[in-house]
């Protein structure tokens, strides 16, 4: 396998992202060479994993004050604190326990949203009504209809909107679709994406939620399941009622860039099947799961397994392969190859490691300042969530759905209709009309 500097195989292929992994990021180099950005005031939503690591980007690519911090456990909130006030020279932001608060906090300019799924479309949409910008975690949304209604809020304020698919930064990944795209592997027929993982499901006993946790305010507009660690903290992405399972949470990372890589709007049909095989009685979501898109372009079939047995191939546990008619193009997220038809012919290997966490949230913060779109916004990041929402309710109802694109509606299937919108529990209301 000829294993050749990303240089010398992109360049004249790729050559106008050619070298980006290994220079800063426009924004760091405007920095090195003129005045400090701008500094913005933003608040955090959802204190736990992912929101810190959203912020702690934020303070590497620069110009950020974390005025104001929100969450509903207050171990978290106190923790998320004191990091917060040293990373920015010992400024204790303000905290609070109700969203509705934060987004009212003076002067603040702009919302880091890493709440989970299920808390993602009421306070996004009360932000864009305050003004706020918005990096949202992804998914955009739990359900279709919240998604929806989302892209309208962001539309009717015009808020600057960046959804947190970071991978679309990745170095390896671009220069792979750009390959793609300039059609160097012939017509690309159908496309496999996959990540196989071991899942470690906790403790499903129900059992009081941690003196720090309001379980009330945390389950919010969705059901309120008897809480256990298996459902709670962290764990909730592969529980049915929150996070939805494997393939919205992790695997929308690789819909979405096959989509984008491809040029593709939403899938015409999709269909599922899956189940709990590994993990019975431990997860509400497949713990296996097979999917066939057909897009208007090729076929994408997605396959997870995330339970036990380790693969015979471990490194393409978390990938792409676009299969085209005269080569293969693998992705991963710092790498990729390309496989010739021909068996004797070598393969090309290239590799390119990004950050691509900060680069991501450093282009939020500098089309805040510049008002201009950053590259990930709210219309395109719907279609990835919708697509993933749309496999659940297929597999979810053991049913093929069609879904028109321009209506944005499923086709003569009444019962996978139904599944595009959740029930909300009072006292909130849906945002969908
Ligand atoms: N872009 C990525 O690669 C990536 C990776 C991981 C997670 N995420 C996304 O980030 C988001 C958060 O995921 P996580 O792994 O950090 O989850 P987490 O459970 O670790 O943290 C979520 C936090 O939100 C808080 N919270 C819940 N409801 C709240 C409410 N109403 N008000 C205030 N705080 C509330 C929780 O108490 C918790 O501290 C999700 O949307 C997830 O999909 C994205």
């Amino acid at each position: 396998m000829a294993q050749i500097d990303r240089r010398s195989f992109t360049r004249g292929l790729v050559a106008a992202t050619a070298g980006a992994a290994v220079l800063p990021s426009a924004a760091g180099r405007a920095r090195a060479e003129g005045p400090a950005p701008r500094t913005v005031k933003v608040g955090l939503l959802g204190c736990g994993w992912w929101g810190m690591l959203d912020l702690k980007a934020a303070f590497q690519s620069g110009g950020v004050e974390a005025a104001a911090l929100c969450d509903v456990d207050s171990e978290h909130l106190a923790k998320a604190a004191e990091e917060t006030a040293a990373l920015q020279g010992g400024t204790r932001p303000r905290t609070y326990k109700d969203w509705r608060e934060l987004l009212a906090h003076p002067g603040l300019e702009a919302l880091i949203l890493a709440t989970p799924p299920h808390w993602h479309a009421l306070p996004f949409i009360a932000a864009c009504e305050r003004g706020l910008d918005v990096y949202l975690e992804k998914p955009v949304a739990y359900d279709v209809r919240e998604g929806q209604a989302m892209v309208a809020a962001a539309r009717r304020s015009r808020r600057i909107v960046q959804v947190g698919f970071q991978r679309r930064q990745s170095q390896a990944y671009k220069d792979a679709a750009a390959y793609v795209r300039e059609g160097r592997a012939g017509r690309i027929v159908q496309v496999d994406a996959r990540i196989n993982y071991r899942a470690q499901p906790r403790d499903n006993a129900p059992q009081d939620p941690p003196a720090s946790l309001d379980w009330e305010a945390w389950c919010g507009p969705a059901p309120r399941l008897p809480y256990s660690p298996n459902v709670g903290h962290f764990a909730w992405r592969l529980e049915k009622a929150y996070g939805n399972g494997h393939l919205v949470d992790w695997g929308i990372h690789w819909i979405d860039r096959v989509r984008l890589a491809l040029g593709a709007g939403m899938p015409r049909t999709i269909q599922a099947a899956g189940g709990t095989y590994g993990l019975a009685g431990r997860l509400t979501t497949p713990d296996t799961l097979a999917v066939h898109f057909e897009f208007e372009t090729c076929p994408v079939l997605w396959r997870h397994r995330i339970w036990g047995a380790a693969e015979w191939s471990p490194e393409a546990d978390n990938a792409a392969l676009f299969y085209g008619e005269n080569e293969t193009v693998v992705v991963m997220d710092d790498k990729w190859v390309v496989v010739p038809k021909d068996p004797k012919a070598e393969r090309r290997v290239v590799e390119a490691k990004t950050d691509v966490l900060p680069q991501h949230v450093g282009e939020f913060l500098e089309a805040v300042r510049a008002r201009k779109a950053p590259s990930c916004p709210i219309e395109d990041a719907f279609r990835s969530t919708a697509t993933v929402q749309l496999a659940m309710i297929a597999y979810e109802t053991g049913s093929r759905v069609a879904w028109d694109s321009a209506k944005e509606e499923i086709v003569g299937n009444a019962a996978a209709s139904a599944l595009l919108k959740r029930e909300y529990r009072a006292p909130w209301k849906h945002p969908w009309a």
